[in-house]
């Protein structure tokens, strides 16, 4: 089988206004080097394109779909019920409950269909491609490597700083 070159991860977000989180992830998607798509698409505004989505997502070669909304945050399950794909859910912080809403939605998910779900906002946002980087490096080893180079960085920030 001929090998597929399109994006490993997809980062969907229920609105637009997502975006200014979710840039996160997709930035640290491409310090990895990682090919990905970012797309808006919405549990209940675009429900059948949604579902069309996630159904079509592993054929076209994605490995792990990052779904981040807010609110009544259900796009990371509906895409989740639509694939067997890992999908990492980032609930949004919202303007009335400050994401505790997109958080207990997003997690909550009956057994059966998971949603591993990430803390909220920009952290959330960011670990969700931290974890969809470690579920690719499972099998590419240089990506593996990358990974602990990234937490060899971060342990040498904590030991290098100096305080005031
Ligand atoms: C959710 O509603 C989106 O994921 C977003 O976090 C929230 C608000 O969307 P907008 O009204 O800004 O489009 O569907």
């Amino acid at each position: 089988m001929p090998k597929k070159t399109g994006p490993l991860v997809a980062v969907l977000m229920g609105s637009k206004s997502d975006w200014e989180c979710m840039r996160h992830a997709s930035e640290t998607l491409a310090k990895f080097g990682v090919a990905h798509e970012c797309k808006v698409l919405s549990a209940h505004r675009t429900p059948l394109q949604t579902a069309e989505f996630a159904a079509g997502a592993e054929e076209r070669g994605v490995e792990v779909i990052i779904a981040a909304a807010g609110g009544a945050a259900h796009l990371a399950g509906v895409v989740a019920a639509h694939t067997v794909l890992p999908v990492l859910g980032v609930p949004m912080e919202s303007a009335s409950l400050k994401g505790l809403d997109s958080l207990l939605s997003t997690a909550q998910m009956p057994g059966g269909i998971p949603v591993g779900t990430l803390a909220i906002g920009k952290p959330g946002a960011v670990n969700a491609a931290l974890l969809a980087v470690a579920i690719l490096a499972n099998s590419r080893p240089p990506l593996r490597k990358k990974l602990k180079q990234f937490r060899e960085e971060l342990a040498a920030g904590i030991l290098g700083a100096t305080l005031p």
